[in-house]
């Protein structure tokens, strides 16, 4: 089975999130290979060629960033032809988070997921079950908080790589049962 994860990262927080979310494909219990791209150098073969597609990005100004929302509009070329209906879709997300209240990360990865259906594709959430969901889970999938209580730039923390760790495991077994 093959797994593509692109996202977008500027100063390295969804790109440690991306890679946590592949280690934790790599530990399944599955036959998978997996591609790790930036959104910039994702092509359209790249989305065809997978079976689950997880898509990362920091939230900019309350929705996503711009490189990913490009793959996405480019990606309408494959709604014509339906060829990523059927396949597993995944999200997940890194933000500031200033004010508590998430500062729009829920906007953006619900948005997201509203693209994969669009293109008749199948969501895979985050189960509250899983290591690392009380710290860096969301229903949508794992969301590490990069600002500090101030509102400046800090790091996400290791617990919300434990929760992409433990979202890569369950997409990748869950895409195995799909696909059987
Ligand atoms: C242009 C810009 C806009 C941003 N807007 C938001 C926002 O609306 N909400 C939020 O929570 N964080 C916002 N942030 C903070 C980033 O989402 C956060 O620092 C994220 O962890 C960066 O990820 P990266 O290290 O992968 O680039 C913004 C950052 C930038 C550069």
């Amino acid at each position: 089975m093959n797994a593509l994860i692109a996202y977008h990262s500027d100063y390295g927080n969804t790109k440690k999130m991306a890679e946590a979310i592949a280690a934790g494909m790599k530990a399944s219990q599955t036959d998978i290979s997996i591609q790790l791209k930036s959104a910039e150098h994702t092509t359209l073969n790249d989305l065809s060629d997978a079976d689950v597609i997880v898509f990362g990005t920091p939230v900019h100004m309350g929705s996503m960033a711009w490189p990913l929302k490009k793959l996405i509009d480019q990606a309408g070329k494959l709604w014509m032809d339906g060829s990523l209906e059927g396949k597993v879709a995944g999200v997940f997300a890194s933000g500031g988070g200033f004010g508590g209240a998430g500062g729009g990360v829920e906007q953006t990865m619900v948005s997201l997921y509203s693209n994969f259906l669009e293109h008749g594709m199948l969501v895979i959430g985050f189960p509250k079950s899983l290591p690392g969901y009380a710290d860096g889970g969301l229903q949508w999938g794992p969301y590490g908080r990069s600002a500090n209580h101030q509102g400046m730039p800090s790091q996400i923390s290791d617990a919300s790589l434990v929760a992409a760790r433990s979202y890569g495991a369950h997409l990748a077994e869950t895409t195995a049962r799909i696909i059987r």
